[in-house]
């Protein structure tokens, strides 16, 4: 008999953005949350006034040895990704890890990997591929209404929060590279970026970055946590109807624009040009408001409890390590454009994982129940 419970979490990483990942899956009906880590204790102990039935710990290792606990929630710095999520897929955990998926496309890599020998699911959060305006814009391009896709442009700012281990390109541009590739249904091929180093040494607190498809479509991205505006908007550009998304805009997220160039029969001045611009009615569709973070835990226990795998997965986030990666060597080569890499090529060089690492295999997801005695015997 398949014994039905809600799913176990831990989550790891309680700073800005963790506690809202133990909001969300312990009020959903098929998770709770168990168990949290975090090095901080200040951090620890505000998680326990606001949570008291949750279990604290500054070691993440006390989560996986945790036997109840399905899977974890990883929303430390991007730095220390691969370490926890490997860690997590060897003691046979579900992973759920934020953007991006670690530093480098190597450590990537190695993560698909292990996931994929382990039988675990990994997936990223992505979070802006359950945001239901994106999803709209998606459901737009895919029917045709907008037409080809000329070009894509991305801006994203706002006055911090200033990162000291990623630059904005990593941290803030990861959300528009993973939307770019869902509209898109694609990856880029090449990219061109430069960035400017401000406040801190090394790490550039402001990029631009043009990523070029291989259909000839151009996207572009404004990334920086050094300006006075938060904006978050992305305009897509087609060859009938454009359409801009704007996030921070409560009433009008998504607005479509009936706009383009109509071809003339002839015209011999500017004055006639302007007659040939198509400027007709905006649209503003409706979008049915739930929260992204909400959407995107429901993915993940779908993906874990029912099999049904999301876009928000490893091989994603491979895809968009090697975006980043292409892009720093752009920008050490003053925006140089930099061929990214594709992933069927990276996937296969990595080495599998050593036998005795290997998770025993998840046979019954539904059931949740894990077996850990490889784990067991090998940690
Ligand atoms: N999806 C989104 O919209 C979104 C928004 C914000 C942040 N994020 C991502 O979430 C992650 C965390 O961001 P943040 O803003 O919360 O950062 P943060 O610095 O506020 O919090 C990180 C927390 O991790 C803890 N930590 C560091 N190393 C640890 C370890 N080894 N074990 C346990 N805890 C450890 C720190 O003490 C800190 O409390 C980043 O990957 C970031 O990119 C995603």
């Amino acid at each position: 008999m398949v014994e039905k419970r809600p799913l176990r979490l831990g989550v790891i990483g309680c700073g800005h953005w963790g506690p809202n990942h133990l909001r969300v899956f312990s009020e959903l009906d098929r998770s709770e949350v168990l168990a949290c880590a975090d090095t901080n204790e200040s951090r620890l102990a505000q998680i326990r006034q606001r949570f008291p039935r949750v279990s604290t710990t500054a070691d993440y290792h006390d989560l996986l040895d945790n036997e109840e606990i399905d899977a974890v929630v990883i929303a430390t710095p991007t730095d220390t990704h691969a370490r926890i999520a490997k860690d997590a897929l060897i003691a046979g955990k579900h992973v759920l890890v934020e953007k991006p998926i670690c530093r480098t496309s190597a450590e990537a890599s190695e993560l698909l990997t292990i996931a994929e020998s382990a039988k675990r699911v990994l997936m990223v959060g992505h979070v802006f591929v359950f945001n239901n305006g994106i999803r709209k814009l998606k459901e737009l391009i895919q029917s045709g209404e907008l037409g080809q896709i000329h070009y894509l442009d991305a801006i994203r700012t706002n006055l911090g929060p200033v990162r000291g281990d990623v630059n904005a390109l990593f941290d803030l541009g990861t959300h528009d590279i993973t939307i770019f590739n869902y509209l898109l249904d694609s990856t880029p091929v090449e990219v061109s970026a430069m960035g400017r180093c401000i406040s801190q040494q090394s790490i550039e607190d402001v990029c631009f970055a043009t990523l070029r498809y291989a259909d000839g479509t151009l996207a572009h991205i404004h990334v920086s946590w050094m300006n006075p505006r938060k904006i978050r908007s992305v305009t897509a550009i087609g060859e009938r109807k454009m359409a801009h998304w704007d996030d921070v805009n409560p009433d009008h997220t998504l607005m479509i624009y009936n706009k383009g160039f109509e071809e003339p029969p002839y015209y011999d001045s500017f004055g006639e040009f302007h007659y040939i611009l198509r400027n007709a009615d905006v649209h503003l569709p409706a979008i049915r408001r739930t929260e992204p973070l909400v959407n995107q835990a429901e993915a993940f226990l779908d993906w874990v409890i029912d099999g049904t795998p999301c876009n928000a997965d490893a091989v994603e986030g491979l895809r968009v390590a090697n975006v980043l990666e292409a892009a720093t060597k752009s920008i050490q080569n003053n925006g140089a454009f930099c061929d990214v890499e594709s992933v069927s090529t990276l996937v296969c060089k990595e080495a599998t994982l050593p036998a005795n690492q290997v998770c025993a295999p998840n046979s019954d997801a539904t059931a949740l129940k894990v077996s850990r005695d490889t784990h067991k015997a090998t940690s």
